[in-house]
């Protein structure tokens, strides 16, 4: 733990003032020093007093820093803005990082959702790739993106009773709006995983529906902010746990509960092709299973479905 971690930390747990003595006695630094580090919080968005009998923090709800995540802080990185967490999540995992490393963005400039599409990532939402290195074959990674929906989904529902559902693949709904998408890219070694980064796009305190009307925000359902450090690590717990006892037959199961696409009519416009039929099941793999006009099936593996 670096000073600027160690003096976060003192001054969390301080009820009060802390004199710049006091920090410079307890981590055995000058008081120039510990004033540089202080600085340093202050830039990265903390709330940090200085009066001349010293300091005192008050710690945003809403602070993404990864001083903010206790334990957790060694494996947040996080950017005020950069092109797309999908990219620093890239970079990192390539060079071997811990498994549930999260990049984390208070906005992107250039946000992407699935099939080439833009992700509108202003400030106020919640915009964050978590690298996975789950002990699975290839051809389960699909179950991946749609647990991480699910357990997002399910938070959304607890914490702040709004009825979330999921429309294949793992898009979350709230009446028929979107507010969160899900984004994953993956490596492999021979035919296992070698990472996923999961990519997870949350409307929270954003205003998506001003560029794009099917679009809702947490804010707008629930008529106040809401802060997001407190999703981000319900996320983590649940998704951490649900990694480290994988079971795809529960993903699925769950998967099944709480979604609005089997038994509609759909259309999925994939990269070259467009199938109309009704969405009948989700394979083994998270494949959408349409039973087309002439009664027989196809499998959708990616795509954009529509209801119909
Ligand atoms: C979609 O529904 O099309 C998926 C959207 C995923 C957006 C998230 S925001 C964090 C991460 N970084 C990106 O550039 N995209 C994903």
């Amino acid at each position: 733990m670096d000073s600027k971690q160690k003096i976060f930390n003192i001054l969390n747990r301080a009820e009060g003032v802390i004199s710049g003595e006091t920090l410079s006695a307890e981590l055995g630094i000058s008081r120039v020093s510990v004033w540089k580090h202080i600085k340093g919080l202050i830039e990265s968005g903390i709330s940090i007093i200085s009066s001349p009998t010293g300091y005192r923090m008050t710690l945003d709800p809403d602070s993404l820093v990864p001083w903010a995540f206790g334990a957790r802080q060694d494996r947040i990185h996080y950017f005020q803005e950069t092109g797309s967490t999908m990219d620093e999540a890239m970079v990192l995992a390539r060079k071997g990082c811990a498994d549930f490393t999260v990049v984390v963005a208070q906005r992107q400039t250039c946000g992407r959702g699935r099939m080439q599409r833009t992700w509108l990532s202003a400030d106020g939402g919640l915009y964050f790739t978590v690298v996975v290195r789950p002990d699975i074959p290839m051809m389960l990674a699909g179950l991946v993106n749609l647990a991480a929906a699910i357990d997002m989904a399910n938070l959304l529902r607890s914490m702040y009773q709004i009825d979330t559902c999921l429309k294949w693949p793992n898009d979350i709904l709230v009446n028929s709006h979107k507010i969160c998408g899900v984004l994953s890219q993956m490596e492999a070694e021979g035919d296992q995983v070698a990472h996923m980064n999961i990519g997870i796009g949350l409307n929270v305190n954003n205003a998506p529906e001003t560029e794009e009307p099917i679009a809702i925000s947490l804010r707008a359902l629930l008529g106040r902010p809401v802060p997001r450090r407190e999703i981000l690590v319900a996320f983590l717990d649940a998704f951490e746990k649900r990694m480290l006892a994988f079971d795809p037959h529960a993903v699925l199961d769950e998967w099944r509960l709480n979604n609005v696409t089997l038994g509609r009519p759909v259309r999925v416009i994939t990269v070259k092709d467009r199938v109309e039929g009704t969405a009948v099941d989700v394979d083994f793999h998270g494949g959408l299973i349409l039973q087309l006009a002439d009664g027989a099936r196809q499998t959708v593996m990616v795509g954009d479905c529509f209801h119909r």
